[in-house]
């Protein structure tokens, strides 16, 4: 089976990239992160990048005149490192298209409540957890999809849930489902490696494990 070779596309912090970084040194993921690109030349994914001689990339659309541009610099850089997942770790812009198309089945997203509730254009960071608190939900919780052309919205692999609780705030609440994310980010990651994700459509199957 062939060994994932990771691209983690990132904004922000990268607790949830650093969080998978962690689980494949302690041995218990086959796969690597060989790349990590962000649009935000200051965020801190790309400092945890550098501080575990991982390539850190700082790529943006605005830097190229096309789309087009934008997507090759992109693909130069899977290309060169081979490649073969992608991992969207609160990546705040739109996949291109051609990105999408050449990770079919192979690129992940994780969005910090259960969709499909709360998802889509817009809801990302404390608009989610504002959301649901706006709700009267009484659980929450964190949701690993396949990334498909629309937002929040391909195959899901993963979900679990955590309490809402009377008091929460959203950063309460955001912390709460942070942790969750860590854990169940990496196990997706994991089930791939493994070659024990089955996507037929919408439809995705987990094996048990070959011992
Ligand atoms: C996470 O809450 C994730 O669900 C969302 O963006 C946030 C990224 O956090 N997509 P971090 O940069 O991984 O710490």
């Amino acid at each position: 089976m062939e060994p994932l070779i990771i691209g983690v596309l990132a904004s922000g912090r990268g607790s949830n990239c650093a969080a998978l970084l962690h689980r494949i040194e302690e041995d218990e993921i086959p796969a690597k992160i060989a790349a990590v690109i962000s649009n935000n030349q200051y965020a801190g994914v790309l400092q945890i990048a550098r501080d575990n001689s991982i390539p850190a990339y700082y790529i943006e659309r605005n830097q190229f005149e096309t789309g087009d541009e934008f997507s090759q610099a992109l693909e130069k850089i899977f290309d060169q490192h081979k490649i073969n997942f992608m991992v969207l770790a609160g990546y705040l812009r739109k996949v291109p298209p051609r990105i999408i198309r050449r990770f079919a089945n192979r690129m992940l997203n994780i969005h910090p409540a259960l969709l499909p509730d709360f998802g889509g254009k817009g809801m990302y960071g404390h608009a989610v957890h504002e959301a649901v608190l706006k709700s009267g939900s009484t659980v929450s919780g964190a949701t690993v999809h396949l990334v498909d052309e629309e937002y929040d919205h391909g195959p899901i692999i993963l979900q679990r849930e955590v309490l809402v609780l009377p008091n929460d705030t959203p950063d309460l609440l955001a912390a709460r489902v942070l942790q969750v994310e860590h854990r169940i980010y990496a196990d997706a990651v994991r089930l791939f490696a493994e070659g024990r994700v089955i996507v037929e459509g919408r439809t995705i199957r987990i094996l048990d494990p070959c011992e």
